[in-house]
């Protein structure tokens, strides 16, 4: 499970893009790696790595320049990049939590000597340390987002007056997640006990720079579901539905499915 209580920095997280130089220190580094260690997985049989890396070895093409970066690599199996931002989000949350900046960057490559600390393959690094920069948004306003009608289906939640405050909770939470350039490629149909998340397709051209990062930003999007399912007493399960697959919004391409086990919460 994911700790809960990183439920509240969901509405205060922010991409911190602004570093004090000063490495942290090795018990800080260690708190950070114990919660890497514990980080829940969406796919618990795919290989992965998560790495700290100094500065030193990242090559990154955007100003963002901390002293330490998260490296994480991964087996390349089906669905490893959607697990790379749901284990990211996670740890995005709980460095937000105990007072440090961090920013995902997929405009980065670490060093050739960095990327071999790792038999698996390169996915992305998060940016950590001390904020050079406020930390936390305090205003809902803050966030630059889509209105939730424009990344779900509420036609059918609309008439479920039962289940809408709480599926429409953990929506919005979905809708506060990262995502490279701010893309937000996320739709969602409810039904009952259920979330369908489904990503939009890419162009060709498009698709060179961001098809790996919209997948990334998936898993980020899952990881925001799942904690606020729990934060709301909702157990859930993340499952492929070959059926909300086949039911896939045109110019989209189906994710998953996150099951919220509680009768009548969704439909
Ligand atoms: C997969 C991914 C890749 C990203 N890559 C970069 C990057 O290369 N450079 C950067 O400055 N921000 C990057 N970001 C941060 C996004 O720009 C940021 O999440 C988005 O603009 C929303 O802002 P917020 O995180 O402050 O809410 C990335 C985010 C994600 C999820």
């Amino acid at each position: 499970m994911i700790p809960v209580e990183l439920y509240d920095y969901i509405s205060k997280r922010k991409s911190v893009r602004q570093y004090d130089d000063r490495p942290l220190d090795i018990r800080a580094i260690s708190e950070i790696l114990e919660f890497v260690g514990k980080a829940e997985p969406l796919h618990k049989e795919i290989k992965k790595e998560i790495q700290v890396v100094s500065k030193d070895e990242i090559n990154v093409f955007l100003p963002v320049r901390s002293p330490h970066y998260l490296m994480m690599t991964s087996e390349p199996r089906e669905g490893y990049l959607e697990n790379a931002g749901f284990l990211l989000q996670q740890i995005d949350l709980f460095l937000s939590s105990k007072g440090y900046g961090s920013c995902y960057v997929g405009m980065a490559l670490p060093s050739k000597e960095a990327r071999s600390m790792s038999e698996l393959e390169y996915v992305i690094v998060l940016a950590f340390g001390r904020p050079a920069e406020p930390l936390h948004r305090t205003e809902p306003s803050e966030f630059k987002r889509k209105p939730l009608p424009e990344i779900a289906d509420l036609s059918e939640l609309m008439e479920d007056i039962d289940s809408f405050d709480a599926v429409t909770d953990i929506m919005d939470s979905v809708r506060l997640a990262p995502s490279a350039t701010n893309g937000q490629p996320w739709y969602m149909v409810p039904d009952t006990g259920r979330l369908d998340f489904y990503c939009v397709k890419l162009g060709f051209i498009k698709s060179i720079g961001y098809r790996k990062m919209n997948r990334i930003d998936m898993g980020a999007a899952l990881c925001h579901c799942s904690l606020a399912a729990e934060h709301a007493g909702i157990p859930s399960e993340f499952i492929f539905d070959s059926e909300a697959q086949k039911r896939c919004p045109k110019d989209y391409y189906y994710t998953g499915t996150i099951l919220l086990n509680q009768a009548g919460t969704a439909r």
